[in-house]
Protein backbone atom coordinates (compact mmCIF):
# COMPACT_ATOMS: atom_id res chain seq x y z
CA UNK A 1 0.00 0.00 0.00
CA UNK A 2 1.65 3.79 -1.28
CA UNK A 3 0.92 6.22 1.40
CA UNK A 4 0.47 9.40 0.61
CA UNK A 5 1.62 13.30 3.09
CA UNK A 6 -0.20 16.56 1.56
CA UNK A 7 1.25 19.97 3.04
CA UNK A 8 -0.93 22.77 2.27
CA UNK A 9 0.62 26.43 2.17
CA UNK A 10 -1.45 29.36 1.28
CA UNK A 11 -5.17 30.59 1.34
CA UNK A 12 -8.42 29.17 1.90
CA UNK A 13 -8.63 27.50 -1.37
CA UNK A 14 -5.60 25.51 -1.04
CA UNK A 15 -7.58 23.85 2.04
CA UNK A 16 -10.54 22.66 -0.01
CA UNK A 17 -8.36 21.60 -2.61
CA UNK A 18 -6.27 19.63 -0.23
CA UNK A 19 -9.02 17.97 0.95
CA UNK A 20 -10.32 17.01 -2.63
CA UNK A 21 -6.80 16.08 -3.45
CA UNK A 22 -6.83 13.85 -0.26
CA UNK A 23 -10.55 12.11 -1.72
CA UNK A 24 -9.98 11.66 -4.09
CA UNK A 25 -5.92 9.88 -4.15
CA UNK A 26 -7.73 7.84 -1.27
CA UNK A 27 -11.06 6.55 -3.95
CA UNK A 28 -8.05 5.45 -6.20
CA UNK A 29 -6.38 3.27 -3.37
CA UNK A 30 -3.98 5.80 -2.09
CA UNK A 31 -3.72 5.90 1.73
CA UNK A 32 -3.14 8.69 3.86
CA UNK A 33 -0.66 9.29 6.24
CA UNK A 34 -0.29 12.70 8.41
CA UNK A 35 3.46 11.65 8.99
CA UNK A 36 5.35 12.78 6.39
CA UNK A 37 8.12 10.01 7.29
CA UNK A 38 5.57 7.07 7.35
CA UNK A 39 4.64 8.32 3.36
CA UNK A 40 6.00 7.50 0.09
CA UNK A 41 4.14 10.43 -2.05
CA UNK A 42 4.94 13.44 -0.72
CA UNK A 43 2.49 16.48 -2.01
CA UNK A 44 3.39 19.62 -1.37
CA UNK A 45 0.28 22.59 -2.24
CA UNK A 46 2.01 25.60 -2.68
CA UNK A 47 1.08 29.12 -2.74
CA UNK A 48 2.79 31.96 -4.84
CA UNK A 49 1.31 35.18 -3.51
CA UNK A 50 4.45 36.54 -1.85
CA UNK A 51 7.96 35.42 -2.27
CA UNK A 52 8.55 34.03 1.20
CA UNK A 53 5.07 31.84 0.66
CA UNK A 54 6.99 30.36 -2.79
CA UNK A 55 10.23 29.97 -1.05
CA UNK A 56 9.02 27.66 1.54
CA UNK A 57 7.79 25.17 -0.14
CA UNK A 58 11.62 23.92 -1.48
CA UNK A 59 13.20 23.94 2.00
CA UNK A 60 10.43 22.26 3.29
CA UNK A 61 10.60 19.15 0.46
CA UNK A 62 14.61 19.11 1.70
CA UNK A 63 13.50 18.56 5.29
CA UNK A 64 10.34 16.29 4.67
CA UNK A 65 12.30 14.06 1.72
CA UNK A 66 13.49 10.84 2.88
CA UNK A 67 14.98 7.29 1.49
CA UNK A 68 11.20 6.31 1.95
CA UNK A 69 10.48 8.76 -0.33
CA UNK A 70 9.41 7.39 -3.93
CA UNK A 71 7.20 10.81 -5.62
CA UNK A 72 7.58 14.41 -4.63
CA UNK A 73 4.22 16.38 -6.38
CA UNK A 74 4.50 20.11 -5.97
CA UNK A 75 1.00 21.51 -6.82
CA UNK A 76 -0.90 24.63 -6.70
CA UNK A 77 -0.08 28.19 -7.18
CA UNK A 78 3.86 28.19 -7.90
CA UNK A 79 4.12 25.21 -10.47
CA UNK A 80 0.91 27.10 -12.49
CA UNK A 81 3.02 29.95 -12.92
CA UNK A 82 6.54 28.59 -13.18
CA UNK A 83 5.60 26.20 -15.51
CA UNK A 84 8.30 23.56 -16.24
CA UNK A 85 11.33 26.17 -14.76
CA UNK A 86 10.16 24.51 -11.27
CA UNK A 87 11.97 21.35 -11.93
CA UNK A 88 15.05 23.64 -11.46
CA UNK A 89 14.80 21.91 -8.19
CA UNK A 90 15.63 18.40 -8.50
CA UNK A 91 14.01 16.07 -6.49
CA UNK A 92 10.42 16.80 -7.72
CA UNK A 93 8.75 14.49 -9.80
CA UNK A 94 5.23 16.11 -10.98
CA UNK A 95 4.52 19.79 -11.08
CA UNK A 96 0.66 19.90 -11.08
CA UNK A 97 -1.37 23.64 -11.33
CA UNK A 98 -4.42 24.00 -9.33
CA UNK A 99 -6.68 22.86 -12.24
CA UNK A 100 -5.07 19.46 -12.58
CA UNK A 101 -5.21 17.99 -9.22
CA UNK A 102 -8.28 15.58 -10.47
CA UNK A 103 -5.23 14.19 -12.49
CA UNK A 104 -2.77 13.40 -9.30
CA UNK A 105 -3.97 9.24 -9.27
CA UNK A 106 -3.11 9.11 -13.05
CA UNK A 107 0.29 11.08 -12.86
CA UNK A 108 1.31 9.20 -9.43
CA UNK A 109 0.70 5.63 -10.77
CA UNK A 110 2.58 6.51 -14.12
CA UNK A 111 5.89 8.09 -11.72
CA UNK A 112 5.54 4.75 -9.50
CA UNK A 113 5.62 2.16 -12.07
CA UNK A 114 8.46 3.58 -14.19
CA UNK A 115 7.32 5.13 -17.00
CA UNK A 116 8.26 8.43 -16.52
CA UNK A 117 10.01 10.45 -13.64
CA UNK A 118 9.44 13.89 -14.15
CA UNK A 119 5.05 15.22 -15.08
CA UNK A 120 4.39 18.74 -15.87
CA UNK A 121 0.72 19.77 -15.73
CA UNK A 122 -0.50 23.30 -16.04
CA UNK A 123 -3.67 22.99 -17.95
CA UNK A 124 -5.86 26.48 -17.18
CA UNK A 125 -8.92 25.78 -15.87
CA UNK A 126 -10.98 22.69 -16.91
CA UNK A 127 -14.53 22.63 -15.33
CA UNK A 128 -14.24 19.06 -15.30
CA UNK A 129 -12.57 18.88 -12.36
CA UNK A 130 -15.00 20.09 -10.04
CA UNK A 131 -17.06 16.77 -10.93
CA UNK A 132 -14.20 14.62 -9.37
CA UNK A 133 -14.91 15.71 -5.81
CA UNK A 134 -14.06 12.17 -4.23
CA UNK A 135 -16.78 9.69 -2.70
CA UNK A 136 -14.57 9.34 0.47
CA UNK A 137 -14.54 13.23 1.33
CA UNK A 138 -15.85 13.45 5.00
CA UNK A 139 -17.21 16.60 6.51
CA UNK A 140 -16.19 17.97 9.87
CA UNK A 141 -18.78 20.57 11.00
CA UNK A 142 -16.97 23.64 9.44
CA UNK A 143 -16.09 22.98 5.81
CA UNK A 144 -15.42 25.18 2.54
CA UNK A 145 -16.97 25.08 -0.87
CA UNK A 146 -15.26 26.99 -3.66
CA UNK A 147 -18.47 28.73 -6.12
CA UNK A 148 -15.91 30.92 -8.05
CA UNK A 149 -12.35 30.85 -8.78
CA UNK A 150 -10.22 32.99 -10.75
CA UNK A 151 -9.99 36.80 -11.31
CA UNK A 152 -10.50 39.11 -14.39
CA UNK A 153 -9.05 42.37 -11.56
CA UNK A 154 -5.50 42.10 -12.50
CA UNK A 155 -4.61 44.21 -9.50
CA UNK A 156 -1.11 45.12 -10.78
CA UNK A 157 0.86 43.56 -7.81
CA UNK A 158 -0.95 40.26 -7.55
CA UNK A 159 -0.11 36.95 -9.55
CA UNK A 160 -3.15 35.17 -8.67
CA UNK A 161 -4.90 35.98 -12.36
CA UNK A 162 -2.07 33.90 -13.96
CA UNK A 163 -2.16 31.43 -11.43
CA UNK A 164 -6.46 31.15 -10.65
CA UNK A 165 -6.48 32.50 -13.99
CA UNK A 166 -10.02 33.87 -15.64
CA UNK A 167 -13.07 33.80 -13.47
CA UNK A 168 -14.70 31.01 -13.46
CA UNK A 169 -18.08 30.37 -11.48
CA UNK A 170 -19.48 26.87 -10.93
CA UNK A 171 -23.26 26.22 -11.62
CA UNK A 172 -25.74 26.71 -8.79
CA UNK A 173 -26.92 22.62 -8.93
CA UNK A 174 -23.23 21.75 -8.17
CA UNK A 175 -22.61 23.65 -5.50
CA UNK A 176 -25.94 22.93 -3.60
CA UNK A 177 -25.40 19.06 -4.62
CA UNK A 178 -21.78 19.11 -2.80
CA UNK A 179 -23.00 20.92 0.25
CA UNK A 180 -25.87 19.26 0.61
CA UNK A 181 -23.49 16.06 0.58
CA UNK A 182 -21.37 18.16 3.45
CA UNK A 183 -24.31 18.81 5.40
CA UNK A 184 -25.47 15.07 5.69
CA UNK A 185 -22.05 14.41 6.39
CA UNK A 186 -22.64 16.76 9.68
CA UNK A 187 -21.19 19.71 7.99
CA UNK A 188 -22.74 22.67 9.91
CA UNK A 189 -21.05 25.68 8.97
CA UNK A 190 -20.18 26.34 5.25
CA UNK A 191 -17.93 29.08 3.99
CA UNK A 192 -18.43 30.08 0.40
CA UNK A 193 -14.86 30.55 -1.51
CA UNK A 194 -13.59 32.40 -4.54
CA UNK A 195 -10.95 35.47 -5.29
CA UNK A 196 -13.96 37.42 -6.19
CA UNK A 197 -17.55 35.73 -4.60
CA UNK A 198 -19.23 38.73 -5.44
CA UNK A 199 -18.36 38.87 -8.79
CA UNK A 200 -20.27 35.30 -8.92
CA UNK A 201 -22.61 34.21 -12.08
CA UNK A 202 -23.49 31.06 -12.17
CA UNK A 203 -25.57 29.00 -14.22
CA UNK A 204 -29.29 28.75 -12.62
CA UNK A 205 -30.92 25.80 -12.04
CA UNK A 206 -34.46 27.44 -12.94
CA UNK A 207 -35.61 31.31 -12.79
CA UNK A 208 -39.25 30.37 -12.75
CA UNK A 209 -40.86 27.95 -14.46
CA UNK A 210 -41.48 29.81 -18.01
CA UNK A 211 -37.59 30.68 -17.81
CA UNK A 212 -36.12 27.88 -16.93
CA UNK A 213 -32.84 28.90 -17.35
CA UNK A 214 -29.83 31.66 -16.87
CA UNK A 215 -27.68 33.00 -14.43
CA UNK A 216 -27.39 33.74 -10.70
CA UNK A 217 -25.85 36.27 -8.92
CA UNK A 218 -24.52 35.81 -5.72
CA UNK A 219 -26.74 37.10 -3.62
CA UNK A 220 -29.41 34.93 -5.26
CA UNK A 221 -26.66 31.80 -4.86
CA UNK A 222 -26.92 32.87 -0.83
CA UNK A 223 -30.54 32.52 -0.26
CA UNK A 224 -30.37 29.32 -1.77
CA UNK A 225 -27.85 27.79 0.05
CA UNK A 226 -29.00 29.61 3.28
CA UNK A 227 -32.08 27.37 2.54
CA UNK A 228 -30.29 24.18 3.44
CA UNK A 229 -31.69 21.91 6.30
CA UNK A 230 -29.08 22.01 8.55
CA UNK A 231 -26.74 24.65 8.20
CA UNK A 232 -26.11 26.84 11.08
CA UNK A 233 -23.34 29.56 9.55
CA UNK A 234 -22.26 30.75 6.06
CA UNK A 235 -19.96 32.42 5.79
CA UNK A 236 -18.26 33.71 2.27
CA UNK A 237 -14.72 35.22 1.13
CA UNK A 238 -13.11 37.01 -0.50
CA UNK A 239 -15.11 40.11 -1.61
CA UNK A 240 -13.70 42.69 -3.55
CA UNK A 241 -14.74 46.44 -2.73
CA UNK A 242 -15.75 47.69 -6.26
CA UNK A 243 -18.30 44.51 -6.18
CA UNK A 244 -20.03 44.65 -3.19
CA UNK A 245 -23.91 45.63 -4.19
CA UNK A 246 -26.80 47.10 -2.03
CA UNK A 247 -28.13 43.59 -3.04
CA UNK A 248 -25.66 41.68 -1.30
CA UNK A 249 -25.93 44.25 2.22
CA UNK A 250 -29.98 43.80 1.79
CA UNK A 251 -29.04 39.84 1.41
CA UNK A 252 -27.15 40.20 5.25
CA UNK A 253 -30.30 41.92 6.84
CA UNK A 254 -32.39 39.14 5.50
CA UNK A 255 -30.55 35.98 5.75
CA UNK A 256 -30.59 34.59 9.15
CA UNK A 257 -27.91 32.33 8.90
CA UNK A 258 -24.84 34.46 7.25
CA UNK A 259 -22.77 35.73 9.90
CA UNK A 260 -22.82 39.61 10.74
CA UNK A 261 -19.05 40.02 9.49
CA UNK A 262 -17.81 40.33 6.03
CA UNK A 263 -13.67 40.37 4.64
CA UNK A 264 -13.05 43.07 2.43
CA UNK A 265 -9.63 43.76 1.48
CA UNK A 266 -9.20 47.30 0.42
CA UNK A 267 -4.97 47.52 0.60
CA UNK A 268 -4.34 51.03 0.79
CA UNK A 269 -5.78 54.05 1.76
CA UNK A 270 -4.21 56.49 -0.70
CA UNK A 271 -6.00 56.76 -3.64
CA UNK A 272 -2.99 57.71 -5.56
CA UNK A 273 -1.73 53.87 -4.39
CA UNK A 274 -5.64 52.42 -4.96
CA UNK A 275 -5.23 53.62 -8.79
CA UNK A 276 -1.36 52.42 -9.49
CA UNK A 277 -2.63 48.84 -8.08
CA UNK A 278 -5.88 49.22 -10.40
CA UNK A 279 -8.19 48.39 -7.20
CA UNK A 280 -10.84 50.27 -9.47
CA UNK A 281 -12.30 52.49 -6.44
CA UNK A 282 -11.09 55.74 -4.57
CA UNK A 283 -10.62 55.38 -0.95
CA UNK A 284 -14.23 57.36 -0.50
CA UNK A 285 -16.09 54.71 -2.49
CA UNK A 286 -14.63 52.11 -0.05
CA UNK A 287 -15.43 53.75 2.99
CA UNK A 288 -19.26 54.90 1.67
CA UNK A 289 -19.76 51.04 0.95
CA UNK A 290 -18.92 50.02 4.63
CA UNK A 291 -21.05 52.92 6.05
CA UNK A 292 -24.71 51.95 3.51
CA UNK A 293 -23.23 48.39 5.34
CA UNK A 294 -23.78 49.42 8.55
CA UNK A 295 -26.99 51.03 7.94
CA UNK A 296 -28.74 48.34 6.18
CA UNK A 297 -26.90 45.62 8.70
CA UNK A 298 -26.44 47.37 12.01
CA UNK A 299 -23.95 45.12 14.42
CA UNK A 300 -22.11 44.20 11.48
CA UNK A 301 -17.98 44.07 11.30
CA UNK A 302 -15.29 44.21 9.03
CA UNK A 303 -11.83 42.82 8.27
CA UNK A 304 -9.45 43.85 5.76
CA UNK A 305 -5.91 43.23 3.78
CA UNK A 306 -3.28 45.75 3.20
CA UNK A 307 -0.46 45.75 1.60
CA UNK A 308 2.67 48.90 2.90
CA UNK A 309 5.40 49.79 0.64
CA UNK A 310 3.90 49.35 -2.97
CA UNK A 311 6.30 50.81 -5.63
CA UNK A 312 6.26 54.82 -4.63
CA UNK A 313 4.27 55.04 -1.77
CA UNK A 314 5.54 57.77 0.69
CA UNK A 315 5.10 58.72 4.26
CA UNK A 316 1.82 60.38 3.27
CA UNK A 317 0.49 57.67 1.48
CA UNK A 318 1.19 55.22 4.63
CA UNK A 319 -0.41 58.04 7.09
CA UNK A 320 -3.66 57.97 4.76
CA UNK A 321 -3.54 53.83 5.02
CA UNK A 322 -3.21 54.31 9.02
CA UNK A 323 -6.32 56.95 9.13
CA UNK A 324 -8.29 54.70 7.14
CA UNK A 325 -7.52 52.00 9.75
CA UNK A 326 -8.76 54.73 12.27
CA UNK A 327 -12.03 55.52 10.70
CA UNK A 328 -13.01 51.93 9.80
CA UNK A 329 -12.23 49.92 13.08
CA UNK A 330 -11.82 46.57 11.81
CA UNK A 331 -12.01 44.03 13.63
CA UNK A 332 -9.22 42.00 12.20
CA UNK A 333 -6.73 42.48 9.08
CA UNK A 334 -4.05 40.94 7.69
CA UNK A 335 -0.87 43.07 6.85
CA UNK A 336 1.97 42.50 4.34
CA UNK A 337 4.74 44.35 2.88
CA UNK A 338 4.69 44.25 -0.97
CA UNK A 339 7.05 41.01 -2.50
CA UNK A 340 7.35 41.83 -5.86
CA UNK A 341 5.98 38.81 -8.71
CA UNK A 342 7.58 37.85 -11.39
CA UNK A 343 5.42 38.74 -14.58
CA UNK A 344 2.66 41.40 -12.60
CA UNK A 345 3.08 45.17 -13.75
CA UNK A 346 3.97 46.32 -10.17
CA UNK A 347 7.19 44.08 -10.02
CA UNK A 348 9.10 46.73 -12.80
CA UNK A 349 7.56 49.96 -11.32
CA UNK A 350 9.72 52.74 -10.93
CA UNK A 351 10.07 53.55 -6.77
CA UNK A 352 10.35 50.04 -5.32
CA UNK A 353 10.28 50.65 -1.73
CA UNK A 354 13.48 49.50 0.96
CA UNK A 355 12.92 46.52 2.71
CA UNK A 356 13.70 48.36 5.94
CA UNK A 357 11.20 51.24 5.29
CA UNK A 358 8.70 48.09 4.31
CA UNK A 359 9.07 46.71 7.90
CA UNK A 360 8.69 49.82 10.25
CA UNK A 361 5.14 51.19 8.20
CA UNK A 362 4.48 47.36 8.79
CA UNK A 363 5.02 47.47 12.21
CA UNK A 364 3.56 50.61 12.47
CA UNK A 365 0.03 49.28 10.61
CA UNK A 366 0.06 46.31 12.64
CA UNK A 367 0.37 47.93 16.20
CA UNK A 368 -2.36 49.91 15.03
CA UNK A 369 -4.93 47.06 13.88
CA UNK A 370 -4.18 45.53 16.90
CA UNK A 371 -5.22 48.26 19.12
CA UNK A 372 -8.50 47.80 17.12
CA UNK A 373 -9.00 43.89 17.47
CA UNK A 374 -8.25 44.45 21.01
CA UNK A 375 -10.77 47.11 21.58
CA UNK A 376 -13.24 44.22 19.30
CA UNK A 377 -12.41 42.12 21.94
CA UNK A 378 -12.83 44.26 25.52
CA UNK A 379 -16.44 45.36 23.72
CA UNK A 380 -18.24 41.99 24.28
CA UNK A 381 -16.98 40.95 27.52
CA UNK A 382 -19.98 40.37 29.12
CA UNK A 383 -22.11 39.40 26.54
CA UNK A 384 -23.62 36.34 26.18
CA UNK A 385 -23.04 34.75 22.16
CA UNK A 386 -23.11 31.43 20.44
CA UNK A 387 -19.81 29.60 20.27
CA UNK A 388 -18.85 26.88 17.38
CA UNK A 389 -16.48 24.72 19.46
CA UNK A 390 -13.90 23.81 17.18
CA UNK A 391 -10.62 22.23 18.95
CA UNK A 392 -9.26 21.47 22.08
CA UNK A 393 -7.46 24.28 23.73
CA UNK A 394 -3.76 24.23 24.98
CA UNK A 395 -4.37 22.90 28.60
CA UNK A 396 -6.91 20.22 30.06
CA UNK A 397 -10.32 21.19 29.69
CA UNK A 398 -9.82 24.19 27.20
CA UNK A 399 -11.96 24.29 23.90
CA UNK A 400 -11.72 26.70 21.63
CA UNK A 401 -13.72 28.17 19.17
CA UNK A 402 -15.24 30.89 17.28
CA UNK A 403 -17.95 33.41 17.29
CA UNK A 404 -19.84 34.95 14.31
CA UNK A 405 -17.27 37.58 14.29
CA UNK A 406 -14.90 34.49 14.22
CA UNK A 407 -12.81 35.62 17.21
CA UNK A 408 -11.48 33.31 19.44
CA UNK A 409 -13.38 31.88 22.62
CA UNK A 410 -11.74 30.28 25.24
CA UNK A 411 -14.24 27.90 27.61
CA UNK A 412 -13.43 25.34 30.06
CA UNK A 413 -15.64 22.02 30.51
CA UNK A 414 -15.73 18.78 31.88
CA UNK A 415 -17.67 17.53 28.75
CA UNK A 416 -16.03 15.23 26.76
CA UNK A 417 -17.48 15.63 23.21
CA UNK A 418 -17.93 19.67 23.03
CA UNK A 419 -15.90 19.65 19.66
CA UNK A 420 -18.32 20.39 16.12
CA UNK A 421 -21.25 21.97 19.00
CA UNK A 422 -22.72 25.37 19.17
CA UNK A 423 -22.86 26.15 23.04
CA UNK A 424 -23.93 29.47 23.97
CA UNK A 425 -21.10 31.82 26.11
CA UNK A 426 -21.01 34.51 28.53
CA UNK A 427 -17.37 36.36 27.76
CA UNK A 428 -15.45 37.22 30.78
CA UNK A 429 -12.39 38.39 29.84
CA UNK A 430 -10.33 39.95 26.52
CA UNK A 431 -7.34 39.30 25.54
CA UNK A 432 -5.49 40.36 22.57
CA UNK A 433 -6.00 37.41 19.62
CA UNK A 434 -8.78 35.46 21.91
CA UNK A 435 -11.33 36.39 24.53
CA UNK A 436 -12.45 33.70 27.95
CA UNK A 437 -15.98 33.12 28.86
CA UNK A 438 -18.27 30.61 30.99
CA UNK A 439 -20.49 28.32 29.29
CA UNK A 440 -24.19 28.61 30.16
N1 LIG B 1 -8.70 37.47 -4.10
C1 LIG B 1 -8.41 37.95 -2.84
C2 LIG B 1 -7.12 37.47 -2.23
C3 LIG B 1 -5.87 37.78 -2.92
S1 LIG B 1 -4.40 37.28 -2.15
C4 LIG B 1 -8.52 39.46 -2.87
O1 LIG B 1 -8.56 40.07 -3.90
O2 LIG B 1 -8.64 40.04 -1.82
C5 LIG B 1 -4.63 37.79 -0.49
C6 LIG B 1 -3.94 39.05 -0.11
O3 LIG B 1 -2.55 38.93 -0.34
C7 LIG B 1 -4.34 40.26 -0.90
O4 LIG B 1 -5.53 40.82 -0.46
C8 LIG B 1 -3.17 41.18 -0.69
O5 LIG B 1 -3.32 41.94 0.47
C9 LIG B 1 -2.01 40.22 -0.50
N2 LIG B 1 -1.11 40.23 -1.66
C10 LIG B 1 -1.38 39.86 -2.92
N3 LIG B 1 -0.30 40.04 -3.71
C11 LIG B 1 0.69 40.54 -2.91
C12 LIG B 1 2.04 40.96 -3.13
N4 LIG B 1 2.59 40.90 -4.33
N5 LIG B 1 2.75 41.40 -2.06
C13 LIG B 1 2.18 41.48 -0.83
N6 LIG B 1 0.93 41.11 -0.58
C14 LIG B 1 0.17 40.65 -1.60
FE1 LIG C 1 -5.34 39.45 -6.80
FE2 LIG C 1 -6.68 41.71 -7.09
FE3 LIG C 1 -7.67 39.46 -8.08
FE4 LIG C 1 -7.59 39.79 -5.47
S1 LIG C 1 -8.78 41.04 -6.91
S2 LIG C 1 -6.97 37.96 -6.57
S3 LIG C 1 -5.72 40.96 -5.17
S4 LIG C 1 -5.82 40.49 -8.77
FE1 LIG D 1 -1.75 31.76 -2.77
FE2 LIG D 1 -2.83 30.85 -4.97
FE3 LIG D 1 -4.31 31.24 -2.82
S1 LIG D 1 -1.21 32.33 -4.84
S2 LIG D 1 -3.32 33.00 -1.88
S3 LIG D 1 -2.68 29.79 -3.02
S4 LIG D 1 -4.90 31.62 -4.91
Amino acid sequence: MHRFFIETYGCQMNVYDSNIIASIMADAGFERTCHSSDADILIFYTCNVREKAAQRVFSNINLLRSANTKVVAVGGCVPQAEKDEIFRYKHINIAFGPHAYHMLPTHVSRVLSGETDRVLDVTPLHPQKFNCCGAERTASHSEFVTIQEGCDNYCTYCIVPYTRGKEYSRPVADIIAEIKMLLARGAQEITLLGQNVNSYDGDAPYINIRKPRGTWNFGRLLQEVAALDGLRRLRYTTSHPKDITTDLMEQHAHIDVLVPFVHIPVQSGSDRILKLMNRGHTTKEYVDKLMAFRDICPGIQFSSDFIVGFPTETEDDFEDTLNLVKEVGYLNAYSFKYSPRNGTPAATMDGQIPDDIKARRLSMLQSELMKSQRAHNEAIVGKMMEVLLDKAGKKDRQYVGKNVYMQSVVVESDDADLIGKFRMVIIERAFQNSVAGRLV
